[in-house]
Order: C-alpha cells, then sequence, then structure tokens
C-alpha cells in the first residue's frame, strides 16, 4: 500500500510553483472532443485524473500526445462508443463526455461517474438541462443513454449553481441549433477558463463568469491552442501551509484574485501575506485569532479549501466554526484531524474548532482529496511522524506534491507500507 510520511516542525521557505487547474483541466480534456481538428492544451497538470481522462478519450479512438505540459488532442478520427463503466467511475469529470458527445454526435453512452465520497453527487441538473436542449434520457441502473435527434437552444435556470451541470449543459448546447441561455449559472474562474476554450475552438459563448451565460450554437469547431488557468486550490492549499509553518514561502504562478475569499479570511486570523501580482508571499505568525468560515460556490469561501483551512482553525486561539453548505459528507477528515491531538466537534454541518492544540504525528488516512491535503498541511507541524495512507485520493489533485513540498524544505517521502 502506497502511504506519506511526514516528520513535522520543519520551517519552509522558497518558491512554489503552482500548475494548471485540474477542475479546469478535467473539463477541457472530455470538450476538445467537439473540435473537428487537432488542439493544443498547455499547462495541463500530470495528475491520475487526467491520465484517466485520456485514456476515455483514447477509447474513443482520440489520439493524445503529452509533450511536457502540453497535450496535443486530435478528434479527427474519433468513433463514439459507449464509454465503460470501469472508465465512468474512475473519476467525477467523465461526466463530461456526456455534454461534449451529446454535442458532437447527438448521443452519449456511460455509466454514472466516481470521484470522491463527499455526498451524494446527483447529476440530476445536468440531465434536466440536456432535456431541456431537446434530448432524450434512458437510464437502466447506473447507466445512461441520452439522445437527441436534434438539440434546439433553450433557457435553463438552474436550481442552484452547480459547477457540472453549468459546464455540460455549455458543452452540449455548443453545437445546438439557436441561442441557449443558462441562469443561475455557477461563477467559478474554471468555468471561464473553459468557456475561453470553446470560444478558442470557434463557439460563441458570452456572460460566463457571471450567473447568466448565453451561448448561440456553431455548425463546427476548429483547431486552438489554449492554456489552462493556476490552479487556485492547490495554490490555497499551499498558502494555507505556509501560514501553518512557512517563512516567506511564495507560491507563484497564480491568479490571486481566485483567491480574494482565502486571503481575507487569513488576513483576518493574523496571517502575515503579502500579495503580488502573480503570486503570493506567507509566512507563520503567532497568535492567530479563531474565525467562522462558511463555504459557498465563488466567490465565497470554497468547499475545497474548508478542510485544509481547518488545520490552521486548531492553532487558532479561541473557538472557530466552519459551516459546510456543499457537501453533506465533507468532514471525514475530522476524526483524523482528532487522532492527530486537535479539539473539533460536528453537529449537523458545522465543525466548532477549540485552539490552539498542539498536533502530535500518528497513522491517519486520506479519505478524499481535500481531506488528504489537509492531513499534509497537519503533519506538517506535528511533533514527530505521521503516515498518511490512502495517498491515491491525493494524487488524483496534486501534481508533485512530494516533490514541490520537498523542495522547500519538507520531510515528506513516498513509502510502501
Ligand atoms: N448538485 C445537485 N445536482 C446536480 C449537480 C450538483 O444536487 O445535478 C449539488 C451537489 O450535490 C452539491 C452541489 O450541487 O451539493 C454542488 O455541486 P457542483 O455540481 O457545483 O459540484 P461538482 O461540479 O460535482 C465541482 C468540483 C468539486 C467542487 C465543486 C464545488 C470538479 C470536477 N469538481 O464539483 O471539486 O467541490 O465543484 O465547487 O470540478 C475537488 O476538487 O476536491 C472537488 C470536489
Amino acid at each position: 500500500m502506497k502511504a506519506l510520511e511526514i516528520t513535522g516542525g520543519q520551517e519552509l521557505s522558497g518558491t512554489i510553483r503552482v500548475s494548471g487547474a485540474k477542475n479546469a483541466c478535467v473539463a477541457i480534456l472530455p470538450a476538445a472532443i467537439l473540435s473537428d481538428e487537432e488542439v493544443t492544451v498547455c499547462n495541463v497538470p500530470e495528475l491520475t485524473d487526467t491520465d484517466a481522462l485520456c485514456e476515455i478519450l483514447n477509447s474513443l479512438n482520440v489520439s493524445v500526445k503529452r509533450a511536457s505540459e502540453s497535450v496535443i488532442i486530435d478528434p479527427s478520427k474519433m468513433i463514439n462508443v459507449e464509454i465503460t463503466e470501469n472508465y465512468s467511475k474512475k473519476l467525477r469529470a467523465s461526466y463530461y463526455f456526456m455534454g461534449a458527445l451529446l454535442g458532437k454526435y447527438k448521443k452519449a453512452v456511460m455509466y454514472f461517474p466516481g470521484g470522491c465520497s463527499i455526498g451524494a453527487r446527483p447529476i440530476n441538473l445536468h440531465l434536466k438541462g440536456f432535456e431541456a436542449l431537446g434530448a432524450k434520457v434512458t437510464n437502466d441502473r447506473n447507466k445512461y443513454i441520452v439522445e437527441a435527434d436534434e438539440l434546439k437552444g433553450a433557457n435553463i435556470c438552474l436550481d442552484f449553481a452547480s459547477v457540472g451541470a453549468t459546464i455540460n449543459i455549455m458543452l452540449a448546447a455548443t453545437k445546438a441549433k439557436g441561442t441557449t441561455i443558462i441562469d443561475n449559472a455557477a461563477r467559478e474562474p474554471e468555468i471561464v477558463n473553459i468557456a475561453t476554450f470553446l470560444n478558442n475552438m470557434g463557439a460563441r459563448i458570452s456572460g460566463a463568469g457571471t450567473s447568466t451565460i448565453k451561448i448561440q450554437g456553431v455548425d463546427s469547431l476548429h483547431k486552438c491552442f489554449h492554456e489552462i488557468i493556476p490552479d487556485r486550490i492547490e495554490a490555497g492549499t499551499y498558502t494555507i501551509i505556509g501560514a501553518l509553518c512557512g517563512k516567506n514561502l511564495k507560491i507563484d504562478n497564480i491568479i490571486p484574485e481566485h483567491l480574494d475569499s482565502l486571503i481575507s479570511k487569513l488576513i483576518e486570523i493574523g496571517v502575515d501575506i503579502e500579495v503580488g501580482q502573480d503570486y503570493l508571499v506567507v509566512s507563520k505568525k503567532d497568535n492567530y485569532k479563531a474565525t467562522t468560515v462558511k463555504t459557498a460556490v465563488y466567490p465565497g469561501f470554497p468547499t475545497d479549501l474548508q478542510q485544509p483551512l481547518t488545520v490552521l482553525l486548531t492553532q487558532c486561539s479561541g473557538k472557530s466554526k466552519v459551516i459546510e453548505t456543499i457537501w453533506e459528507n465533507r468532514f471525514m477528515h475530522i476524526v483524523y484531524l482528532n487522532n492527530l491531538g486537535s479539539d473539533i466537534t460536528i453537529k449537523n454541518q458545522t465543525a466548532t474548532i477549540i485552539g490552539p492544540t498542539e498536533l502530535k504525528g500518528v497513522k491517519v488516512v486520506a479519505t478524499d482529496l481535500r481531506a488528504g491535503a489537509a492531513m499534509i498541511a497537519a503533519g506538517l507541524i506535528a511533533e514527530g511522524t505521521t503516515t498518511i495512507t490512502n495517498v491515491e485520493h491525493i494524487l488524483r489533485g496534486y501534481e508533485q506534491i512530494v516533490e514541490k513540498l520537498t523542495s522547500v524544505g519538507a520531510k515528506i517521502r513516498n513509502k510502501e507500507i
């Protein structure tokens, strides 16, 4: 079994370069099949999630070539076959093939997607959107067949500003006849990046980044070159680590505005943080103050940073609270943080953290991707050795995390146990 072993207590300094955004990349790779020609995507992070999507592309006879940080995708010889259950359940983002295949071929056959167990994660809003565009959805247990004679633009108001549903509807509507309006659309920066990618291929999408997105259908999409934005969640994770044990730790190659909600929370707590044009420099300070954080859709505080932030709250004086509003099962890291020495209780969707507490290394589990990041953050400040299992969750979303942390002075290593 793969594990990570961390010896805590090191001061981290130097520079960490942030990779391309996982949650943009995992939609951009499936979206590339909408093109009739080769597309080049750069700043693609090397993650097991991106590898899984490349395997699915190969299974559709799409050629994928990796050259350093770029991926060249050629869908000109593609065939529309069922995406097997094995592939579908490898990751959440496999469901972006539903929108992309429906948009291109008017038919998609696949199974319920996988991903972290952080809640029930239904796909009803995606399917309702496809139906509004004229598709018929047939569902037999885990298998979904989504097909249409013709896709026609429609006005769709999402019940919730879902990231996945907004993207999937954009993908399906890109080649629909007429105009689609998505109201109450999600506004995450990844959505803007994906809309830009589609526009680079010839789509006509406006309003991405606001809650109303307009998609005027086009007949065909063509070759393009596109760059993935920096990963704001990876950047935020390292920034929190900097607040825990950094000394002038530079988080480089980022878009600071994407981290506004985190930066203002860190300043409120008392973290020493310098905001540059495309970087942050963060140092640990003494006497952090307790606070309350409520997760929300962008530009609110991201649920994906809630788990790493909880570790910092264990070091704040007083009673902090984390209110999780997006995922009903995103407190699985708490039991392991308490094993490390924190004092946290959970009631309903709120974690109450009494701090500061000293953490001591023990064996813990990465129950999901961001819980794993939280375990690493905790291990870095815990006394002694922390061993983390289920590290495959972490490798799904953090490129070269061991190498990046080692380069700034952390004692962290891969281990087989
Ligand atoms: N929801 C529904 N029905 C739907 C879709 C969503 O009820 O059809 C609900 C969900 O159950 C959840 C809420 O709406 O309660 C938000 O879901 P959303 O669709 O916005 O999330 P997602 O697209 O499945 C993406 C990221 C997540 C991130 C969320 C929220 C990807 C691949 N995943 O998920 O990232 O937490 O948006 O920002 O983009 C992560 O990176 O660790 C991660 C989990």
